[in-house]
């Protein structure tokens, strides 16, 4: 039964909770089905999820926190449903990744199907289709026209690892140029590539070496003025690869064209092109993050294709394939295929019911034209937040693209972070049943990430209920 969960995460083991704590799910069935509302029934969170959240202190490890610990029965279109019966609208959808809406019906399909078959046989031992079709579609979605390949993987993380093996195998170098502000995952390497410490790196060390950070174009916060951040950022980049390492050291640039926990920072126009072709110049890798950008979120199919710029290799996972662990690093073939054979891989990279998952996702995605979906959030979106934000002077800027959306609040007047604010302004969300993420080096982002399959009715009343805690955030 798919959706018949137990909340241990187990179909066929006893449970050991209460009979009165598994609620609802065992008839629950989530997806576009579920009824399109917001609806609030108990506190949040409500009894069986604070009854939930015991267990989850008492066995989990503490170092896995929850931005608002209410326990998911189903979910689909644009709501989470949790177990005591209440409806929230999701602007989160699960960080990025369930663009085509939780359970979609093609991908709850596919995998059903594929999971009926066979769930795994390690694709390095024998292969199996779905791995290759996956590959095909991203060698056929991805930017560029050129001869590409694909590897597949389990997350974000062990993508932008094996780009980076990749690029330093393929060129016989190893510095990799990062930048401030940007997020790269949780592993040694990912957290060394990674910018921010607290809460990522701090404490993990050491980490690898051979990474050097460069300035991130950041229009808001750029001493120069968000005009010459592009061309500024770009030149002391440059500069600083010249000075400091040495351009034919260089393995990989690697960066997010648009930072995602480094608070949705689109850069100015001009540095992604300006560093795509200073590695062209160089021999250096060009490494599109697009892990959080990827799959039609930013109103194009990836947030490379905005300013027409062809990575050598793209890291994608999250909304590759709908919610199953799925990642890929897709680039141009001789540079893909520079590695000895043996060199790349993993048990559980490109499982089967992942790739099945992904064919169902790539499908909706260009089936129901998720890219104009996102373009269509953008603009019931913007104009709002953009109205909020002439109203509410603690709302410094408004940015981003598609529906990958977020204010950053600051002391009215100044860059000077309002946390205080974006915590009241947060709780009230979640507390009125709106799902809100923040994000940014200096805590102060509110980021929006509806699911692309979200209803407009719930986005407005969303974008009212934000209205609303602004107001009464004062
Ligand atoms: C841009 C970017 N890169 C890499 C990662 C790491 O992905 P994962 O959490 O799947 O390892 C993330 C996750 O948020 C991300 O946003």
């Amino acid at each position: 039964m798919m959706f018949g969960l137990r909340f241990d995460g187990t179909q066929d083991q006893p449970c050991v909770a209460a009979e009165s704590e598994r609620t609802m799910t065992d008839t629950a069935t989530g997806g576009p089905g579920l009824p399109q509302e917001r609806r609030i029934v108990t506190s949040i969170p409500g009894p069986k999820s604070q009854a939930l959240l015991a267990r989850k202190q008492a066995a989990v490890s503490d170092g896995i926190g929850a931005v608002l610990p209410v326990f998911i029965a189903a979910a689909g279109g644009g709501v989470l449903v949790d177990v005591d019966n209440n409806s929230l609208i999701d602007l989160g959808a699960g960080i990025a990744v369930v663009n085509v809406g939780n359970a979609a019906p093609a991908v709850v399909a596919a995998i059903q199907k594929q999971a009926a078959l066979f769930t795994h046989t390690c694709f390095m031992v024998t292969p199996y289709e779905g791995y290759v079709a996956v590959a095909e579609a991203l060698n056929r979605l991805t930017p560029g026209t050129h001869a590409k390949k694909t590897a597949l993987f389990n997350s974000g993380a062990e993508a932008i690892e094996n780009a980076v093996k990749i690029a330093r195998y393929a060129t016989k170098r190893q510095a990799v140029v990062v930048f401030e502000h940007g997020y790269h995952g949780r592993t040694n390497l990912t957290m060394a590539l990674t910018a921010k410490s607290m809460p990522y790196k701090y404490g993990f060390g050491p980490f690898a070496g051979e990474i050097y950070r460069m300035p991130l174009s950041y229009p808001f916060r750029w001493p120069g003025g968000a005009e010459n951040s592009g061309p500024e950022a770009l030149a002391e980049t440059i500069n600083k690869i010249e000075k400091e390492i040495g351009a034919d050291q260089v393995a990989a640039i690697l960066i997010e064209p648009i930072a995602g926990e480094g608070g949705f920072i689109v850069p100015g126009a001009g540095f992604l092109p300006g560093l795509a072709d200073v590695a062209a110049a160089n021999g250096i890798v060009f490494i599109a993050d697009e892990v959080q950008t990827g799959f039609a979120r930013t109103g194009e199919m990836f947030a490379c294709d905005h300013e027409g710029v062809v990575p050598d290799i793209i890291a994608t996972a999250k909304g590759v394939a709908g919610g199953m662990p799925l990642a890929a690093v897709t680039g141009r073939a001789e540079i893909m295929d520079s590695v000895h054979v043996g060199g790349l891989g993993g048990t559980y990279g490109g499982n089967p019911v992942a790739c099945a998952a992904a064919l169902g996702a790539l499908e909706t995605i260009e089936e129901q034209d998720l890219v104009g979906k996102a373009r269509r959030i953008n603009e019931i979106m913007m104009p709002r937040l953009l109205d909020m934000q002439t109203k509410y002077p603690v709302i410094g800027d408004v940015r981003g693209r598609g529906a990958m959306l977020a204010m950053e609040l600051v002391k009215p007047g100044t860059l000077e972070p309002a946390t205080d604010v974006i915590a009241s302004v947060t709780k009230y969300c979640h507390q009125e049943g709106v799902l809100l993420l923040t994000a940014g080096t200096y805590g102060n982002v509110l980021r929006f990430l509806p699911p692309l399959a979200m209803p407009e009715h719930l986005l407005e009343e969303a974008l009212s209920v934000l209205d609303k805690a602004f107001s009464a955030a004062g």
